[in-house]
């Protein structure tokens, strides 16, 4: 884009405060603004203009039937033969989601390069890779990998990786793709500027991994491998079972578009979205949409009835996926704290939100599916999150957790 180009484009936008240092960059400085520029999505100002109403719950919610553990206990080897035969066949593929910022965790960098050993190093990142490799053991085939990073990270994260030598998985197997960025505005609808030669641009939420992968022209490579079924998981949960082979076999038994793995709720005020159904579709429902009385309903033998708690663990069918990928998701309009250059080129680091982001997320890509089987696994064994440095979701309690799980740190 020439900056021609960009100053009509910006006029037209009401936007042409990104162009405001311009003349005093230096010619690598204008062509990086330039270039940010034109990777501005525009869907935002649609967005703006008729946000989408995400309270309106109050359809009609109902429990959705699940696989409990003692119900995958009794069939376990029939779904471990069917899940391993797909994984020897090729079909299935993993995604991790590493696109994420981290500030919880207050890290730079990556969240996955974050070291949790005590004695020695021990990487998060590693660990998931350790758990994949079981897999492999288990199955004798490996399993492609697709790393969804941000262009806030992206560097880092391959260089990380390859210091690391990909984790002692082949490098045939594993591809990184950037996802998607959403610029961050004002709250007037101005887009910010992150420094004096590039807009504020954030990541567009993990709802975005699948057009991300799709413009990064990866379904082309899916389906010339024989890709059926795309594994996503999160960078935070190091008990992360990727590709689990009796998940995949319940899922592709069940006939249905996806797996999502779930722990059971622990106690109904617990903060997590639960798989429901929602006018005869499956979806997630967040903790602070149901109501007291449906966070306290109970089945006959006591179990609560929304009880499914996901932890951002799903099996999509690739056709599926493709069938849907047209259909806008809802873009959830988020007001954060955004550091910004000012008119006066100062960099402001803001102590309340002073604007808006865009996000997509992977929970509202469960509707599109039409059908999903929710699969309870054990908290314990599977779901250490690391949100935070302490407390709950933290270092520490996943720390407690992997040694529970004989990880030595
Ligand atoms: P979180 O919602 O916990 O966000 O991400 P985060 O950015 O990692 O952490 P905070 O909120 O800033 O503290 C859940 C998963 O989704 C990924 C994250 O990397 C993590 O695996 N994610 C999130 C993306 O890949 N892209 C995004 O834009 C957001």
């Amino acid at each position: 884009m020439t900056y021609e180009q960009a100053e009509k484009l910006l006029k037209e936008k009401g936007q042409e405060q990104l162009l405001r240092f311009y003349k005093e960059l230096n010619e690598a400085e204008r062509s990086r603004l330039l270039e940010g520029i034109e990777k501005i999505d525009w869907s935002f100002e649609e967005v703006l203009k008729n946000p989408e109403d995400l309270s309106g719950r109050g359809r009609d919610i109902r429990p959705i039937e699940g696989m409990s553990l003692k119900d995958i206990k009794e069939r376990r080897e029939e779904f471990f033969a069917a899940g391993a035969e797909a994984i020897r066949n090729g079909k299935v593929a993993a995604v991790l989601l590493a696109g994420g910022q981290g500030t919880r965790l207050g890290v730079d960098g990556p969240k996955g390069a974050y070291n949790i050993g005590i004695t020695r190093p021990l990487y998060i990142f590693e660990q998931q890779m350790r758990n994949l490799k079981d897999v492999v053991e288990e199955c004798g085939a490996y399993i492609p990998l697709y790393v969804m990073t941000s262009e806030k990270n992206h560097e880092e994260t391959v260089a990380f990786w390859r210091e690391h030598d990909m984790f002692g998985y082949p490098v045939s197997e594993i591809k990184f793709f950037v996802q998607d960025m959403a610029p961050a505005v004002d709250f007037e609808g101005k887009i910010y500027l992150e420094s004096k030669d590039y807009p504020a641009l954030s990541p567009n939420g993990n709802g975005g991994w699948f057009s991300s992968m799709r413009r990064a022209g990866l379904c082309e490579e899916l389906h010339a491998r024989g890709i059926e079924w795309i594994n996503i998981y999160a960078v935070d949960n190091v008990l992360q079972r990727i590709a689990d082979p009796v998940f995949v076999g319940a899922t592709l038994l069940s006939g249905v578009n996806c797996g999502a793995k779930a722990v059971a709720k622990a106690y109904p005020e617990e903060r997590v979205g639960v798989l429901c159904e929602e006018d005869g579709r499956p979806a997630i429902i967040e903790y602070y949409e149901l109501s007291e009385e449906m966070a306290n309903k109970r089945e006959k033998d006591g179990v609560l009835s929304y009880r499914y708690g996901v932890i951002l663990n799903y099996l999509f069918r690739l056709s599926k996926l493709e069938e849907t990928a047209d259909r806008r998701i809802p873009v959830h309009i988020v007001k954060k704290k955004i550091e910004y250059v000012d008119e006066c080129g100062e960099t402001k680091k803001p102590e309340r939100e002073n604007g808006l982001k865009f996000e997509t997320l992977a929970v509202d890509l469960i509707r599109p599916m039409e059908s999903v089987l929710p699969f309870e696994v054990e908290r314990e064994k599977e779901f250490a999150p690391i949100k935070n440095r302490t407390g709950v979701d933290s270092v520490d309690s996943a720390r407690e957790l992997l040694k529970k799980n004989g990880v030595e740190l």
